[in-house]
């Protein structure tokens, strides 16, 4: 039995859990982790160094030579690649539209999962992602699993595009990219995105924050007996 307690919140892309699991962490004074930001530094590593996922020799030489670390600044995850801080560049399209059938590699997934179980090792955290339920915590002691109307999820997304300055992709194309990483997440051979037989479904579509936040806390308070 774990001695620090841990919160796996997995679910379908864009479906708000980090926004969850944020607000989670700060209410119980947990360390935060995004796994997804992880996938999506490698995936901006490979892109640039055109490294090519289907020569494991080149996976194995390019994993080789990544370091990411987290600075957590007011519950907001920095992510840094090499030192270089990537935080919003690995948000954009292009490693958005490449990031599936990188995070899809057994060898990437084996290294990633690695240091998620070190970070997690023996601090309190809260970590979201698609397989810390069944995979790099199976036994966290809440589970919730995530999920919403993919249109509404869409348009969540889309708006927050914009907002950083995105104006080039539609709501079309984000639609079309959800659709496409929620069926690659959920078919692929190594840690299909699943949901623990354990985990508390939150299906968000008609929830705003606030309510979501409630919902979980009572669950954790339940669970934890805090
Ligand atoms: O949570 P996100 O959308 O930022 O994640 C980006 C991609 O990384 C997502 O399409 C699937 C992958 N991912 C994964 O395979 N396993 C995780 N634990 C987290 C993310």
């Amino acid at each position: 039995m774990r001695k620090n307690l841990v919160v796996a919140i997995d679910g379908y892309s864009s479906c708000g859990k980090s926004t969850l699991a944020k607000a989670l962490a700060k209410k119980l004074g947990f360390i935060y982790i995004d796994s997804g930001s992880m996938y999506r530094a490698v995936t901006l590593f490979f892109i640039r160094n055109q490294v090519e996922i289907n020569n494991p020799e080149a996976v194995s030489d390019a994993l080789q030579h990544i370091e990411l670390n987290f600075h957590s600044r007011d519950y907001q995850s920095h992510i840094t690649l090499n030192g270089e801080e990537v935080s919003e560049e690995i948000r954009q399209m292009p490693v958005s539209e490449t990031v599936s059938e990188i995070s899809a590699n057994k060898q990437v997934r084996k290294e990633m999962v690695k240091q998620q179980q070190r970070m997690g090792k023996s601090k309190n955290i809260v970590m979201d992602g698609r397989d810390i339920g069944t995979t790099v915590f199976e036994d966290a002691q809440v589970k919730f699993f995530m999920t919403a109307d993919p249109k509404i999820r869409a348009e969540r997304r889309f708006k927050e595009l914009q907002t950083k300055g995105d104006t080039t992709t539609t709501l079309e194309e984000v639609f079309e990219n959800l659709a496409h990483r929620d069926y690659a997440d959920t078919t692929r051979v190594e840690s299909p995105l699943t949901r623990a037989d354990d985990a508390i479904i939150l299906d968000n579509t008609e929830l705003t924050e606030e309510e979501q936040l409630n919902f979980a806390l009572e669950q954790v308070q339940q669970h934890l007996h805090l």
